[in-house]
């Protein structure tokens, strides 16, 4: 006989992610989506690994120390400099994730970088370092895990594009960002697509005015104006889209692999 669903809701941990082992990239910056993602998964259990081109020592020990006192317990965490424009780089930092670990199972790829600028202001240097971190960086990043996914046949890869990858740029984020982006999403569905059969997941997160550094840019007025043109009329919390993170991370999302996850207000429903 079939399982009810108040039987399969008893396998669900309280925990999500209980001793899980989660790779967060960008989460150097307090503010920043990856952080909060870090946070909310420490709360739900996870062993964390924090992947970052500014990482060192002191931001380690002040994001450990953050995590600890903001959720009232020890969490096992490393931090690791790592950028993920260098593929080499991306592969020692997993091969550095698993020796302390033992294994990996989610990623979660919040890595990224803005510029607003109109087409014809952006040179081939700007273009080309918006398309290595974003979309280079991400499909690194996601190559160096899934070595390891492939190998015990799971695994979890959460990507972070934008709005802008769907309706194209134009206020955060240039032509050049919304087509990184853009590439974010293909790539995701195609990891999706291809490793589904090894019983691993890809889905891809879009959000849009998120309250962190990316938002720094924008005048009260620029701002306002956005606002005014959300649904919920307000921006985001990072909390927001780290809750998003934890679904798509986690076995309560375990039949959803290739979809397209909007986290933006209602600004673009579509
Ligand atoms: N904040 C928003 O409203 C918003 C909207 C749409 C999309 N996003 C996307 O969400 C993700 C997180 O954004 P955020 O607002 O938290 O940004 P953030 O700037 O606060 O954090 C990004 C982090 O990425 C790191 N990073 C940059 N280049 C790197 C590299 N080469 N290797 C490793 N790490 C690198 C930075 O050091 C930083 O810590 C990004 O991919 C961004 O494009 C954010």
């Amino acid at each position: 006989m079939e399982n009810t669903v108040s039987e399969e809701n008893t396998k669900y941990q309280l925990l999500q992610l209980e001793n899980k082992v989660c790779v967060i990239t960008g989460a150097a910056s307090l503010r920043s989506i990856g952080y909060g993602t870090a946070e909310l998964f420490a709360v739900h259990g996870a062993k964390l690994v924090i992947l970052d081109l500014v990482m060192n020592d002191q931001i380690a020990s002040q994001l450990t120390s953050h995590i600890e006192t903001q959720i009232g317990k020890k969490t096992e965490i490393i931090c690791i400099q790592c950028d993920i424009r260098n593929a080499s780089d991306c592969d020692h930092a997993i091969e550095k994730s698993v020796a302390y670990f033992g294994t990996i199972d989610c990623l979660v790829n919040c890595a990224g970088i803005v510029k607003s600028e109109g087409m014809l202001s952006i040179n081939e240097q700007d273009y080309d370092l918006i398309m290595d971190v974003n979309l280079k960086g991400t499909f690194n990043i996601c190559k160096s895990i899934l070595k390891v996914f492939a190998e015990k046949q799971a695994g979890v890869i959460v990507n972070l594009a934008s709005l802008a990858g769907q309706r194209g740029g134009g206020l955060v984020g240039g032509s050049h960002y919304a087509a990184s982006k853009g590439g974010v999403i293909s790539l995701t569905r195609s990891i999706a697509r291809e490793f589904a059969p090894m019983n691993i997941r890809a889905n891809v997160i879009c959000p849009a005015m998120i309250e962190t550094s990316m938002l720094d840019g924008l005048t009260d007025e620029q701002l306002d104006n956005v606002v005014a043109g959300i649904p919920l009329r307000r921006v985001g919390k990072t909390s927001e889209l780290a809750g998003a993170c934890l679904f798509l991370a986690s076995d309560l999302s375990g039949f959803v692999t290739g979809a397209t996850l909007d986290v933006n207000g209602g600004i673009h429903i579509h």
